[in-house]
């Protein structure tokens, strides 16, 4: 049975699993890295420490971390100092004299120093009062106890682990726990209770009770924190594997409502005469999970979280015509805008890119449920453009029904869509569409000068080739300029 030494206690590690990665983080310690580290921290006569995510990682075999999180008994920034001088190249060193930290980027790594700290906050602000402290303060003061484990670089005890909190055990046990009492920690710095949920999301760890209880007595916190943060937090989760864990656990613990109650209004199922219609918030989580099994762009992932956000505001009920959505796709791209510029978001092409998703997102259900017309593909390809194929892997994410004969034959149905859009663009060309006969061509054949009637030319022709009356050529279209600029009452200049 592996084990590594505390304070003069050995912890055991019961399971095969850590054993074999329990040598993973010492193997990666082997790096020249970790004893340049070592070496600079001798000269200075301080202690030094890995901390955090990389440790946390390698233990768990998630793969290499690039950022590596170093904590000095004495000054982090002196210690980057002396690290760069031994580094080929001596690399720059970013200083934040504000938090006493210093930032070397080395090959594909990111080295942060930081000197080991008691740290408390100012309620209303993350601006820490600071105070030097022991490598057990600065333990005490991280978020997790998975993040508070210790590899000491000093050569006499190299590769050593300090876990003061058993975060081994809970590693194992996968409990995200707090070092301190759950309410100090995060009212210390309130984005750490996205922090939990994003790594219980990303890890499929559980959240301790007491400190999910903590979290919803103090959800209201996270209004101090900056967006930008939040959304580093909230793309992690998206970016998981199963994302609805994250946007469940938001829920249940109130932060959802401060962060995207758009979602939290899709919550809930009416009856009205016996009528209902579905909960809109767990079918999107449903459609999340559907589509991040198919895909890993983040962008494609946030159209699936909203692609239903304009249902809450166009929900209607009547005798006629049960419960509606009119008009939710419209609805639901104008408050994407809105919802991403709240959150700080750039309001760039991904921006537009989720907004056209949500627009055209009922579109290809549509075609599903009918028989396929070439021209009701043709006006897709031309709608979606380049993002035809991102659109259809929405859809398919969007069937959610229980039943399996209408799930196999939906499924079906895009399967054959999916096919026409490859025979249709293969003939017909109609992704990034330019029109067959331009305006210019328009000016010059009935010789007059801009005006609404190239437009309206323009419009037939396209309605033409959509519809499949003409071929999408040159010759076809002039054919037709030649015929409505006649009927517009316009004269070819012979
Ligand atoms: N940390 C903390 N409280 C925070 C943020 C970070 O206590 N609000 C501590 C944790 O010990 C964490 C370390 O700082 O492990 C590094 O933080 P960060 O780089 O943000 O996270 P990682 O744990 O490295 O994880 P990831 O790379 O997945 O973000």
């Amino acid at each position: 049975m592996a084990s590594f030494k505390l304070s003069g206690n050995k912890i055991k590690l019961p399971s095969k699993v850590f054993r074999r990665n329990g040598m993973n983080y010492k193997e990666a310690l082997q790096k020249n890295i970790f004893k340049t580290i070592s070496d600079a921290a001798a000269s200075l006569n301080v202690d030094a420490f890995v901390i955090g995510g990389f440790v946390r990682d390698h233990i768990l075999d998630r793969g290499t971390h690039k950022d590596i999180d170093v904590v000095a008994i004495g000054s982090g920034i002196e210690l980057a100092k002396a690290v760069s001088n031994q580094l080929p190249g001596q690399p720059d060193v970013k200083i934040f004299k504000t938090y006493g930290t210093a930032m070397i980027r080395y090959e594909d790594l990111e080295i942060e120093f930081v000197g080991a700290r008691k740290e408390s906050y100012n309620r209303e602000s993350r601006n820490p009062f600071v105070e030097d402290g022991t490598l057990e303060d600065d333990q005490n003061r991280r978020d997790f106890t998975i993040n508070a484990l210790a590899l000491d670089l000093n050569m006499s005890r190299y590769g050593e682990l300090l876990d003061p909190f058993n975060g081994i055990s809970d590693l194992k046990n996968k409990i995200i726990r707090t070092p301190l009492d759950p309410e100090l920690t995060y009212s210390d710095d309130p984005l750490r209770m996205m922090r939990a949920i994003r790594f219980a999301t990303q890890l499929n760890f559980e959240i301790h009770p007491s400190s999910f209880e903590a979290i919803r007595q103090q959800a209201d916190r996270i209004k101090i924190i900056t967006k930008e943060r939040i959304v580093t937090e909230l793309h992690k989760i998206i970016e998981s594997p199963k994302p609805s864990i994250g946007f469940l656990l938001l829920e249940e613990s109130g932060l959802l409502s401060y962060i995207l109650p758009e979602l939290v209004a899709l919550k809930g199922i009416d009856e009205v005469e016996g009528q209902t219609h579905k909960d809109n918030f767990y079918h999107t989580l449903e459609v999340l999970d559907n589509i991040s099994r198919n895909t890993n762009d983040l962008w494609l992932r946030w159209a699936a979280l909203l692609h239903d956000i304009g249902k809450a505001p166009t929900k209607k009920f009547s005798k006629k015509n049960g419960w509606t959505f009119h008009g939710h796709e419209f609805e639901g791209s104008k408050m994407v805008y809105k919802l991403f510029k709240r959150l700080k978001m750039p309001l760039n092409d991904k921006m537009k890119f989720v907004q056209k998703m949500v627009l055209l997102s009922s579109r290809p259900i549509v075609l599903s449920e009918d028989m396929v017309t070439d021209s009701a593909v043709r006006r897709l390809i031309f709608d979606a453009g380049d993002y035809v194929d991102d659109l259809m892997t929405l859809c398919e994410a969007d069937i959610t029904t229980k039943n399996s004969r209408k799930l196999e034959r939906y499924l079906n149905n895009f399967k054959i869509v999916r096919q026409k859009i490859v025979e249709v663009e293969e003939r017909d060309h109609i992704r990034n569409f330019q029109p067959p006969v331009s305006g210019e061509d328009i000016m010059k054949a009935f010789n007059i000068k801009p005006s609404k009637e190239i437009g309206m030319i323009k419009e037939v022709i396209k309605e033409a080739i959509l519809e499949g009356e003409i071929p999408n050529e040159y010759e076809a279209a002039f054919e037709l300029m030649l015929k409505t600029g006649k009927k517009l009452g316009l004269k070819t200049h012979e």
